[in-house]
């Protein structure tokens, strides 16, 4: 009987290996383990892995990500014949992220934040603010999540459009593509928002050129990856005054060295990855079903393109 190795880092693996043994009751259900070997392995289900886990598991077929992110799976080293990859596609993950966005957003543009502070300070000190209708919002990546969170804020009335590298056509957003480039979509923007995909295209995809193509004085926004940014490039803008302010949540390494410039610079606001986080319920099913189908040689959902990527 085939069976199932969880790989997670900095994510519990517990409930998973629960909802997984009660929908698969006849089924071996593993949490990797270093120095261990899973030579009935057909399928992995994976959170940040650990470098050699491809080793350890040969006859391997399934590579499934456990989020919608599939970038740390490709940081593996895939062979010759790499194992198939799927992500997951969660819309309740999507809704998350939206929600998260948006309390984001109407916090700075209320100025929440300051006045969190002012109060420590015992300081009564009112500042103006930003309407919904007044806000140009620009979403970066216009994927499933980007395409959803883009909706949604334009349903609430922010002035919406977004950039994806493929035209796109989704109503009441203006949607830029690689013909207009990149700088059409952020040059007028009060918030950019970060959800590409992480590939080695999107690797360092915010440098120096393209932080200086925002509209100066906007907010950057991340809630795609970590990798998308030179870290010393944002600091830079930020430094120089070309961007207000930064929200991310999303860091090259997570957690978030102690000793990284940006839990002390003012102009940072960090959240610890947080934003959306996919939940076994709205899951399992899907996972289960390409267990089932790794092992039956059927059609997997949510597979991902080996050669692009995601
Ligand atoms: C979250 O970051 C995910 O990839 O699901």
């Amino acid at each position: 009987m085939s069976e199932l190795v969880i790989c997670f880092n900095n994510k519990d693996p517990y409930p998973w290996k629960k909802a997984l043994q009660e929908a698969l009751p006849e089924s071996t259900i593993h949490i990797w383990e270093k120095g261990q070997h899973y030579g009935q392995a057909s399928m992995a289900l994976c959170w940040l892995p650990n470098e050699n886990i491809l080793s350890t598991m040969p006859n391997l077929r399934l590579l499934q990500s456990v989020g919608a992110g599939v970038d740390f799976l490709f940081k593996l080293d895939l062979g010759a014949h790499p194992p198939h990859i799927a992500r997951v596609v969660d819309t309740s993950l999507s809704q998350d992220m939206f929600e998260f966005l948006l309390g984001l957003l109407l916090s700075d543009m209320k100025r929440l934040g300051y006045y969190q502070i002012q109060q420590g300070k015992q300081q009564w000190s009112p500042q103006s603010y930003s309407r919904i209708g007044q806000t140009k919002v620009t979403i970066i990546g216009l994927g499933q999540i980007g395409s959803f969170i883009a909706t949604k804020l334009h349903d609430l009335g922010f002035q919406v459009s977004g950039y994806a590298q493929n035209k796109k056509d989704i109503e009441g957003i203006h949607c830029f593509d690689a013909t207009d480039g990149f700088e059409a979509s952020v040059h007028q923007a009060d918030y950019v928002v970060n959800v590409l995909p992480l590939t080695d295209a999107t690797q360092g995809y915010y440098n120096k050129e393209r932080l200086a193509a925002i509209k100066p004085g906007s907010t950057f926004i991340n809630i795609g990856r970590g990798g998308h940014v030179i870290d010393e490039d944002l600091i830079e803008a930020l430094d120089d005054g070309k961007l207000s302010q930064a929200y991310l949540d999303v860091f090259h390494q997570e957690p978030l060295d102690p000793r990284h410039p940006f839990w002390t610079n003012p102009k940072v606001h960090i959240t610890p990855h947080i934003a959306g986080v996919t939940s076994t319920e709205a899951t399992v099913k899907q996972i289960v079903a390409n267990f089932l189908a790794i092992q039956g040689g059927k059609t997997l959902m949510n597979e991902v393109s080996v050669k692009k990527g995601y």
